[in-house]
């Protein structure tokens, strides 16, 4: 990956390689986190503005909330954060990974007097499955591997241990040749990716499947169900079978990491080149993200300028909104 001057650790700004934590931190051992994956982009009205970050903050206290966490940071807190993080390291783009796991202090299973340690990371990260798959679509593989269902765990909680499933998924799909694992729920219903929303499309119709086939309740699956509809589309939230992955006129994966990325093989089965409303509404969805959709723009939180672009040197700049970047650390 690639580093970055600071990072944002409890309410303080210290330098990349100096962000450790205790070897007997609590969600080391038993992967008791909640986390987010968001992105910036540079948009063209906007300057550098973080996609739906209000969304995201609220997903991660609601994350906390199920595993009984509670954040020592209100979201706002975390959103101004956030935004002197990027500033002061001179970024335009880049991923975001704010993480609130129990650290050091209580080992064993019910450990509520574990501190909750909070970071933020920022760092430049391109496509998760490449920018030739956005392009051409992706193959995919229906992993052995069953959804985290909701009898054992929390699907809609972005969860630190929950990534296990996912990892296993992805990990089999991987060796076996393929660019994307899909789950199937405890059901055998079509569930997601191992860190994306699933999409297709059957006789014209939109479909994807519902709160209760153990998804995450994705923000980018929002976006585009939204976009969706008002490009006079239907969409449908309703249980997909295995088989219709196979029939699928067009099918396509969503998530902050991913975007929106198209479909074109699953299990061998051929569904071919990205399709026309694969292709309107991966466009309409790139023009929310950089600022070029008029009614979306409510979407982006941005940033204010960075002190200089490129580095955090901490030239002076008429367009700063916060405090000029400095060799010091600490907010
Ligand atoms: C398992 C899983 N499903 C779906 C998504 C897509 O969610 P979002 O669009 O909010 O990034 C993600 C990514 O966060 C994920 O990890």
């Amino acid at each position: 990956m690639e580093k970055v001057e600071l990072i944002w650790k409890n309410g303080e700004l210290v330098p990349w390689d100096e962000a450790n934590v205790h070897v007997l931190s609590h969600g080391l051992h038993y992967g008791t986190g909640v986390f987010e994956g968001i992105r910036c982009y540079e948009t063209e009205s906007r300057g550098p503005a973080i996609f739906r970050h209000a969304d995201h903050l609220n997903r991660l206290e609601q994350s906390a909330e199920l595993y009984y966490m509670e954040l020592p940071y209100s979201a706002e807190e975390l959103r101004q954060a956030t935004h002197e993080l990027i500033r002061r390291n001179g970024l335009r783009s880049c991923y975001i990974r704010p993480l609130a796991f129990r650290g050091y202090g209580e080992m064993g299973l019910y450990a509520q007097s574990a501190p909750i340690d909070v970071i933020i990371a920022v760092w430049p990260w391109g496509a998760y499955l490449g920018e030739e798959g956005k392009r051409k679509g992706i193959r995919t593989k229906v992993a052995s591997w069953r959804a985290i269902s909701a009898e054992s765990a929390i699907p809609h909680a972005k969860a630190s241990g929950q990534y296990l499933n996912s990892i296993l998924a992805k990990t089999e799909s991987a060796k076996a040749g393929y660019e994307e694992a899909i789950l199937l729920d405890q059901h055998g219903f079509v569930s997601e990716g191992s860190g994306e929303n699933i999409f297709l499309v059957r006789d014209g119709v939109i479909c994807t499947p519902p709160h209760t086939a153990a998804i995450l309740d994705g923000i980018t699956r929002a976006s585009v169900i939204q976009i969706a509809r008002d490009l006079g589309y239907t969409v449908e939230e309703r249980g997909i079978a295995r088989s219709e992955l196979y029939l699928a006129e067009e099918a396509f994966l969503t998530g902050t990491a991913a975007e929106l990325v198209p479909i074109r093989e699953v299990d061998d089965h051929e569904i071919g080149e990205p399709g026309e409303i694969t292709r309107v509404i991966q466009e309409k969805f790139e023009d929310a993200l950089h600022g070029r959709a008029e009614e979306y723009l409510e979407w982006l939180d941005p940033v204010g300028e960075t002190a200089s672009t490129g580095d955090a040197s901490g030239e002076a700049n008429p367009n700063e909104v916060g405090e000029p970047a400095s060799g010091k650390v600490g907010s």
